[in-house]
Formats: C-alpha cells, structure tokens, sequence
C-alpha cells in the first residue's frame, strides 16, 4: 500500500516547510516537493492548509492500573483508540510489579493485556514495587527485552512506595544497564500525616486530597531522588510534575550539569485546584501530585516547557468513573482511587493552550507530545519523525479546526471528562499507524490487535541533558 499525503506543512521539532510525504508499507518512503507523480500511489490525502506531523508519543498512560481497590476503568483496546483519535500514535504504559511478585510476572501480565488488544504500538515501563537483589537482577534482563525504565515511588505508603535505600539501589543499577529510573515525587509519609489529621477534623472532600499534598512535600521529594540520583550517578526522569517547587529543584539540577528530565500533564496547565472545590464533584480531579493553584504554576510551567527544564508532555492517563469508582471515596478523599482521564486530549489541549495561547511554538509543540518522548525514550528516529525510514506515524492536523470536548463524544471508557464544554483550536483529520489509517475524518478505522510491542533501547542521557 502506498500512500501520497500532498499539500501540507510538515512541522518537525527542527522546524517546518511545505512538503509532499509518500508512505510506502509500514515507512516513510520520500519527504519532499512535487511527489503527486509517484508511481502506485493507492491513496491520497490532501493536506492542504493541514499540518503533517509525527504522531503523538504518549509515555505516561495506565491501562487497567489496580488502584484503590478498583482498576482503571480503559483497556488497551479503548484506551488506543481513543489515543488514535487523538492524534496519539504510540502510548508507553506502565507494567506493575505487585508486591511479591516478580518484575517478570508482571511484565507477562502486562504483555497479555496489551497484546491482540492494542490498535496502536505500545512500550512498556516496569513500576517496582519491591527492591531486591531478585529484582535488581531481573532489571538487567528488561532492559535487554525493551524495557530500560523503571518507576519507583516515594508516594503512596503501603502500596508502591519505596524507601530511599530501595531507590539509590535501583539508581545505582541503572548505571550498570544504562537504564532510567523514573519517580513519582512526594513525600508520601508526610502525606499520610496531614490527610489523616484533616479527616479526624472533619475535612472529608476531594477538595482536601488537594489540600494535603503540600507543593513542598513535592519539591522536597523532587530535590530528594534528584540527589540519590546524583550520588548514584544515574540519570532521572521526574514524572507528572505540578509545581513550582518541583520545577526549580529539576531546574537547579539541570544548571548543575545533571541528566535531570522531566514531564508535566495537561492537567497541571489547564486545570486548578479551584476545580475540586465542588463538593464530591470534586473527585473527578483527584490524581498525585494534585491540582495545584493557577497562579504562580501554570505559567512557570510553561516557561519551564519552553525553556527546556520540562522536555515531555504526557498524560497520565489512568480514568476512573465517577459513578461507582471515585463514589469509592464519598466520606474520605484518601479512598477516591488517583487518576484522571486524558489520552484522547493531549495534543488538542496543548495545541489550542500552548500554540494558539502563545506559550509555544507549533514545532515546540511536536518536539514535546512526541520527538522528545521518542527520543527520551529509546524510540528515535523509528518514531517521533517526519524522516525516510522512520515508521509512518502521521497525524495530518487541521490547526483551525474547532472543538468541544465532552464525555458525550469522547472515546475513552469513562463517564466523564475534565474539560467538559471547553473549546479547542486544532484537531487531528487523518491519523496513521504504521501507513495504515487507523481514524479518517471522525471515524475509527483501525484493527484491534494491529499494534505490536516497541522494543525501546537506552538513551544516551547524559548527552541529552
Ligand atoms: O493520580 C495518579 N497519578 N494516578 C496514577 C498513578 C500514578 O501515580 O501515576
Ligand atoms: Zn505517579
Ligand atoms: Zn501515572
């Protein structure tokens, strides 16, 4: 099958240019002027006054993540497509290491979930849940087999958390197998303290799951596994960062020379913790870190994507309904299950937020939803390109189109969303996997199953820093 896309603007991280783009097969064939006299061509897709950009690179989603008794509610059938709707052509979701278990038995599960099921390619990351010489050695092995990041937490006592001993010896493991550890940052003891004293006093709201997560137990935690990471000689990559304590201790590191990199969400530049002020309507915007106060952070968030100290927007996602899963909570925010729907919205909100806002350039814009990720990520140039060679993942984007999003016609498995009634600028016409057309024109024309397993390398961290 060999596709013409005629007529657009390619935007790269590098910069853009009108160009015609021929996929031949899985590839990209030729980038260049004047290709409509290719010889075979099966299709053509008129790009015309359209962006022709790589296809989103989701690196934070949790498929069917066990939380709180419950478990997200998209599998990796819903959860693609609604990625492909999106814009979102390869998610990289986090496989859990339960506590017990192996690294391997929950590789192999996570395997099976995806597998036959996914429409779109997808990675995995490895979260350890137990730190043993067992699972030190097992990491070398996964790093072999593709996966070369590991997620640890110094939130969420009793469930993922580890100890700071447990995290310098993962650090100092990647530094034998060139992987990179990943960390949800807070203070997850100090937490736990503050939640349960503001429920003996009677503060029971999501409104308070807010309250509790102070930013410095966010900044505190960040500077913390900064300098392990340091000690260790391992590079780190901060995931979901929300504030501006967090932000300045990656910022100070960066100025230190260290291979300190991390990722914000949309939720954390377009949402506040006013939003949770609605009684238990309030749950809807439960996740960790938590909303934070619009003013000083949306803005130096942005700075910090535009800047550089934040290389990666991802999402995060990890949906649960609100009818029956955040109900869990009613009565004690500390049992409402963590995590906000967001796959589907990614480039659209930061496309309509960052580009026609003005914090961004539109070649920023696909350096961070997907040529960083890629690259951070072990999957340059194969994906988060516009290249000959690189798999056609393409995203031909209208930048004037307009939008309301809604749960009423959004494609995620959740009965709400976090950005109901709010307008965007910017929507994906035609989306590609791999050369073929997965959504076209608002419908869904893609395979269940059709994506395969990204065998991710190392990056050279250090050198990206
Ligand atoms: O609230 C969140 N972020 N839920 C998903 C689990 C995690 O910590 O990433
Ligand atoms: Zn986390
Ligand atoms: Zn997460």
């Amino acid at each position: 099958m060999r596709t013409l896309i005629s007529n657009g603007t390619v935007v790269t991280a590098a910069g853009s240019y009108p160009a015609d783009v021929l996929v031949d097969g899985e590839l990209i064939a030729q980038v260049g002027a004047n290709l409509a006299g290719s010889v075979g061509v099966d299709d053509t897709i008129d790009a015309s006054d359209k962006y022709v950009i790589p296809g989103g690179i989701d690196v934070h989603t949790h498929m069917k993540l066990p939380f709180g008794g419950t478990f997200a509610k998209d599998d990796f059938e819903t959860g693609t497509r609604a990625a492909a709707f999106g814009g979102t052509t390869s998610i990289v979701d986090f496989a859990v290491q339960s506590r017990g278990k192996t690294l391997r038995e929950g590789l192999d599960a996570w395997h099976a979930l995806a597998e036959g099921n996914a429409v779109l390619d997808y990675g995995f990351h490895m979260i350890m849940s137990d730190v043993n010489d067992e699972s030190l050695k097992e990491m070398d092995q996964l790093v072999e087999e593709g996966i070369p990041d590991f997620k640890l937490f110094t939130a969420y006592p009793g469930v993922f958390y580890s100890d700071d001993a447990a995290i310098f010896r993962a650090m100092q493991q990647t530094t034998k197998n060139g992987g990179l550890i990943l960390m949800h940052a807070e203070n997850g003891p100090a937490i736990d303290i503050v939640a349960a004293q503001l429920v003996a006093e009677g503060n029971t709201d999501p409104y308070y799951h807010g309250v509790a997560r102070y930013p410095v137990f966010e900044g505190e935690a960040t500077n913390r596994v900064i300098r392990l990471a340091e000690a260790a000689g391992a590079p780190v990559y901060i995931v979901h960062l929300s504030v501006i304590d967090a932000l300045n201790a990656v910022r100070d590191a960066r100025d230190r020379g260290t291979a300190a990199f991390a990722e914000t969400c949309p939720q954390y530049l377009f949402l506040s913790l006013e939003d949770m002020g609605d009684g238990f309507n309030g749950a809807k915007f439960v996740c960790s870190p938590p909303l934070r106060e619009k003013d000083p952070n949306w803005a130096e968030l942005w700075t910090g994507l535009r800047k550089n100290d934040l290389q990666v927007v991802s999402t995060d996602h990890c949906p649960f309904d609100f009818h029956g899963q955040k109900e869990l909570g009613r009565g004690d925010f500390r049992k409402i299950p963590n995590g906000l729907p967001g796959v589907e919205d990614r480039l659209d909100l930061l496309h309509d937020g960052g580009v026609v806002g003005g914090h961004i350039s539109k070649e920023r814009w696909v350096e961070i939803v997907s040529t960083e990720p890629a690259r951070l990520f072990g999957m340059y140039p194969r994906k988060g390109a516009i290249a000959v060679g690189s798999d056609a993942d393409i995203v031909v984007y209208d930048p004037a189109r307009k939008r309301t999003i809604s749960a009423s016609s959004h494609h995620m498995a959740v009965d709400y969303s976090c950005y109901e009634g709010r307008s965007v600028q910017g929507a994906s016409d035609v989306v590609m996997s791999r050369g073929s057309v997965v959504v076209r024109d608002g419908q869904f024309t893609g395979t269940k199953g059709a994506g395969r397993f990204i065998k991710r390398g190392t990056a050279d961290y250090a050198r990206m820093a």
